[in-house]
């Protein structure tokens, strides 16, 4: 054994998951995941917890990796534990565990990993506290976290840079309350069948492919029981749904693609809904890489690049794109914290790229720690 590498101190991730948004368990499944890849000779893992009540807790390597699917059912923190806190101190922040009313058990923490999903996590919020913490952090900035995270500030963003989104209609709460019947008639002028969506989700949860206007108002309030802001958007019928990882360059240069992905849906709903997204592979096909014409690959992987660039994304995305029967390529979102379990998209596109699982995260990780805190 190398005694120089058997020496050099391990850096300490603070692995952040769970969360209150809706996507808490499939944030508990790629913690599982990625406990699993970082090499322990290397990285010290500090599991933080947070429950779906918001309360932030610390989980020991072996709680992580029992986060599983269980009879179906994603896995959920348990509320009955010690609440944990970040510590801002001199060069950073630390951790600490709340006993009685006491802090104690402070660790200092070289570069936090958030694998939250959604809102609170995903948007800009717990990047937002790392920043304040002084922080070192893995992926996109508050911004770009902010701006990906609702898909009609990252239509309004792509279409300012000339990157091709398709027509959409937003209703605000405020909308609703004042209009309903105007801004149900200005959504009917799209073209059916529509997608109505929560304006901030993910996994598909609250989204309804809408084919009359007669299912418009019960769509609008499925998707406003996930965010009370919501987006409906003309449907791309017979598309083709491709999806391509971006991953910054160390050396400050362009970022790069991975190879591009296709999913194929025979679900019942029609699109690539939340069964078909975390139940077994029987109503989805995803094909890594996709069976596409090398054109069409770099026509995607350019727009992938050029959208993550548009956002002024840091570390990682994913871009998902439709290409329309008439062979157009749209965004259709980017994801600054794409599934992140060994069998989601964004590793399995990386790993079709000559990257693999435990590579991916060193090379996010260390991004992380190269770059500075505070305004970049
Ligand atoms: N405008 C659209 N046209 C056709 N299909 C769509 C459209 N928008 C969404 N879909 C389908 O719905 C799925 C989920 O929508 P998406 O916007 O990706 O939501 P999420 O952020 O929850 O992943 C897509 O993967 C696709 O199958
Ligand atoms: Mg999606």
């Amino acid at each position: 054994m190398r005694e120089s590498q058997a020496d050099a101190p391990r850096t300490r991730v603070a692995v952040v998951f769970g969360g209150t948004s809706s996507e808490h368990g499939v944030s508990c499944l790629t913690a599982a995941g990625v406990l699993g890849a970082l090499d322990p000779e290397h990285y010290e893992v500090v599991g933080i917890g947070i429950t779906r009540s918001g309360r932030w807790i610390t989980m020991g390597s072996e709680a992580i990796a029992a986060l599983q699917v269980r009879d179906g059912r994603l896995p959920e923190l348990s509320e009955d534990a010690t609440d944990a806190v970040l510590v801002r101190v001199a060069d950073g922040a630390e951790l600490a565990v709340r006993q009685q009313s006491a802090l104690s058990q402070m660790v200092p923490v070289d570069v936090a990993m958030s694998l939250l999903h959604g809102p609170f996590g995903e948007d800009g919020t717990i990047q937002g506290l790392f920043e304040m913490m002084g922080t070192r952090y893995v992926g996109a900035g508050v911004l770009a976290s902010a701006v990906g995270m609702d898909k009609h500030y990252m239509k309004l963003v792509l279409a300012a840079t000339g990157l091709p989104v398709g027509p959409f209609v937003v209703i605000t709460p405020a909308d609703w309350a004042r209009d309903r019947t105007g801004r149900l008639e200005t959504v009917s002028a799209l073209a059916f069948p529509v997608f109505v969506k929560p304006a901030r989700g993910g996994s598909s949860l609250g989204i309804s492919k809408v084919d009359d206007p007669t299912g418009l108002e019960a769509a609008v309030t499925a998707a406003q029981a996930y965010d009370p802001k919501v987006i409906v958007e003309q449907g791309f019928v017979g598309a083709r749904e491709l999806e391509c990882g971006v991953l910054a360059s160390a050396d400050g240069g362009r970022p790069t693609a991975s190879e591009v992905a296709e999913i194929r849906v025979h679900s019942v709903s029609g699109f690539y809904d939340f069964e078909a997204k975390y139940l077994p592979e029987e109503q989805v096909s995803l094909d890594v890489p996709a069976d596409v014409a090398a054109a069409l690959a770099e026509q995607v992987k350019e727009l992938a690049v050029r959208t993550f660039e548009a956002l002024g994304c840091e570390g990682l995305a994913r871009v998902d794109v439709f290409v329309t029967a008439d062979q157009q390529v749209v965004v259709n979102e980017i994801n600054t914290m794409p599934g992140f379990t060994p069998h989601s998209m964004f590793p399995r596109m990386w790993a079709a790229s000559g990257v693999s699982y435990p590579d991916l995260l060193d090379r996010l990780i260390r991004l992380a720690l190269d770059r500075p805190v505070g305004l970049r």
